[in-house]
C-alpha cells in the first residue's frame, strides 16, 4: 500500500506529519510518488480559522471521490468529533493530535531527509486567548524532558541535520529554555537553532544573553502581537500591553538593529473600532516588523469570543487586511533596503522552485535570499553555508550574488 500526506496549518502539523510518515514507513507502507499513485491519502488538518478547516475537509472529499482511502488526522478531527463522520461518511480512519501524541514513539519519530528538522519541546497550550481554538484541540501544555530533547537533537545532528527548529505553542515558557538553547548550541554539527512561537514576556535579559553568547541561535523571532489596541489585547486575554510588547521588540533591536521580528495580526475582532485598528497600524509602524501575517477574524466554536457578535463586516475586515498588507509591503521594502550592499551568511536550500537558475537560502533572520546560479561556480550543496552579497532588495526577498573575494 502506498500513501501520501497532505499537511495544512502550522509547523506543529508539519512535524506531526513527519512523525506519521516515519511510523508508516516502519510499518511497511510505501511512500507514493504522487497523489494519483497513492492508495491512502492522509490529511493533516487545521482548524484555526474556518477557511483552514474547509480546505482540509474539501480535499478529503475530493480524494474520497477519486477512490482513495482517506485517513484524517490533525486539529479539525478533534474539533469536529462525531461530526467528522457526518461530513465525510467514507473516511477510513481518524485520529486527533492527542491520540497520535499518546504513542510513546511519536514524539521522537523522524524522517530525516535533508539538513533541517523540527523538534517538539512542548505540546498543547495553557493560554486562554479568547479567539483561539488551539487549547481545545491540542490539549493542555506539556513539556518534554530536557534529556529527551537533547538526545533527539544529538541523534539528528548525527544524521546530518544542521538546523533545528524547536516547537511549542509558547516555547519560551519551557522551564529553563535559555539553558536548553545553550546546551543545544553546544552540539557539534548543529549550526542553526530556531524556535517558535514566542510571547513578549519571554524576551528576558537572559534570552538576550543567549543571543549574545550563541551565534548559532538565529536572529529572528516570530512574536505574534494580534492587535495594537490595549483594549482589544485585554479582551483577547493576551496578558501584555502595547507598551510591553514594544519594549520586547526594542530590547531585541537594541541588541542587533538587524534582528528580524515577524508577527501575526488579527483584523476585525468583535468590537474592533476604527481607533483600535489605527492603533494596530501605528504599533506595526513602531515595531518596524520585517514581515507580518494578517488574518481576518473567524469565530471558532467553543471559544470565548465566539459568544460575542462578529460585528465587523466582511468588507471592512477585507479593507483592514489590505491596508495592513500595503503598509507592510512598504515597511518590508524599507527594512530590506537597509541590507542592500551587505553580505548575508546563508544556509543554502537549493535551486528555487520557480527558476532553477536561481538558488535560494535563508539568512539568520529567516530572510529569503536568492542568487543567480546559471554559472556552475555559483551553485552550492544544500545544507552548506554561502556568503551572498545583496544587490537588490524587495519587500520579502533579497537578491544577490555569491561574494567574490577581492584578489
Ligand atoms: N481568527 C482569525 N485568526 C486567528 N488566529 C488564531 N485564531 C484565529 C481566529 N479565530 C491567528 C492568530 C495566530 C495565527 C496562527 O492565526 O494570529 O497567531
Ligand atoms: Fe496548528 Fe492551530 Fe492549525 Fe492546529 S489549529 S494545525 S495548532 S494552527
Amino acid at each position: 500500500m502506498r500513501f501520501t500526506i497532505r499537511t495544512y496549518g502550522c509547523q506543529m502539523n508539519v512535524r506531526d506529519s513527519e512523525a506519521v510518515e516515519a511510523l508508516m514507513l516502519e510499518k511497511g507502507y510505501e511512500k507514493a510518488e504522487s497523489e494519483e499513485d497513492a492508495d491512502i491519502v492522509i490529511i493533516n488538518s487545521c482548524t484555526v480559522r474556518q477557511k483552514a478547516e474547509e480546505k482540509a475537509i474539501g480535499k478529503a472529499g475530493n480524494m474520497i471521490a477519486a477512490g482513495k482511502q482517506v485517513w484524517m488526522i490533525g486539529c479539525a478531527v478533534k474539533r469536529l468529533g462525531a461530526d467528522l463522520y457526518r461530513r465525510l461518511p467514507k473516511v477510513s480512519f481518524a485520529a486527533t493530535p492527542e491520540e497520535l501524541a499518546a504513542k510513546p514513539e511519536f514524539a521522537s519519530a523522524h524522517v530525516v531527509n535533508g539538513f533541517q528538522a523540527f523538534v517538539t519541546v512542548m505540546t498543547g497550550c495553557n493560554n486562554r486567548c479568547s479567539y483561539c481554538i488551539v487549547p481545545a484541540v491540542r490539549g493542555p501544555e506539556k513539556s518534554r524532558p530536557e534529556a529527551d530533547i537533547f538526545a533527539e537533537v544529538e541523534f539528528l545532528a548525527g544524521k546530518g541535520v544542521r538546523e533545528v527548529t524547536l516547537l511549542g505553542q509558547s516555547v519560551l515558557r519551557y522551564n529553563g529554555f535559555p539553558r536548553l538553547l545553550r546546551r543545544i548550541a553546544g552540539i557539534d554539527g548543529i549550526e542553526r537553532i530556531r524556535f517558535t512561537s514566542a510571547h513578549p514576556s519571554g524576551c528576558t535579559d537572559e534570552l538576550v544573553e543567549v543571543y549574545r553568547d550563541c551565534p548559532k541561535v538565529c536572529r529572528h523571532l516570530h512574536l505574534p502581537v494580534q492587535s495594537g489596541s490595549d483594549r482589544v489585547l485585554a479582551e483577547m486575554g493576551r496578558r501584555y500591553t502595547r507598551a510591553e510588547y514594544l519594549a520586547a521588540v526594542a530590547k531585541l533591536r537594541a541588541f542587533d538593529p538587524e534582528f528580524s521580528v515577524t508577527t501575526d495580526v488579527i483584523v476585525g475582532y468583535p468590537g474592533e473600532t476604527e481607533e483600535d485598528f489605527e492603533a494596530t497600524r501605528s504599533l506595526m509602524e513602531e515595531a518596524q516588523f520585517d514581515n507580518a501575517f494578517v488574518f481576518k477574524y473567524s469565530p471558532r466554536p467553543g471559544t470565548r469570543s465566539a459568544l460575542l457578535a462578529d460585528d465587523v463586516s466582511t468588507e471592512e475586515k477585507e479593507r483592514r487586511d489590505q491596508v495592513l498588507l500595503a503598509d507592510q509591503e512598504r515597511r518590508g521594502q524599507k527594512r530590506n533596503d537597509a541590507l542592500a550592499g551587505s553580505v548575508r551568511e546563508v544556509l543554502v536550500e537549493g535551486p528555487s522552485k520557480r527558476n532553477p537558475d536561481r538558488w535560494s537560502g535563508r539568512d539568520s533572520g529567516n530572510r529569503i535570499v536568492v542568487w543567480d546560479a546559471d554559472d556552475p561556480a555559483s551553485r552550492r550543496t544544500p545544507g552548506e553555508f554561502a556568503r551572498i552579497k545583496i544587490l537588490e532588495a524587495h519587500p520579502q526577498i533579497l537578491v544577490g550574488e555569491i561574494e567574490r573575494r577581492s584578489p
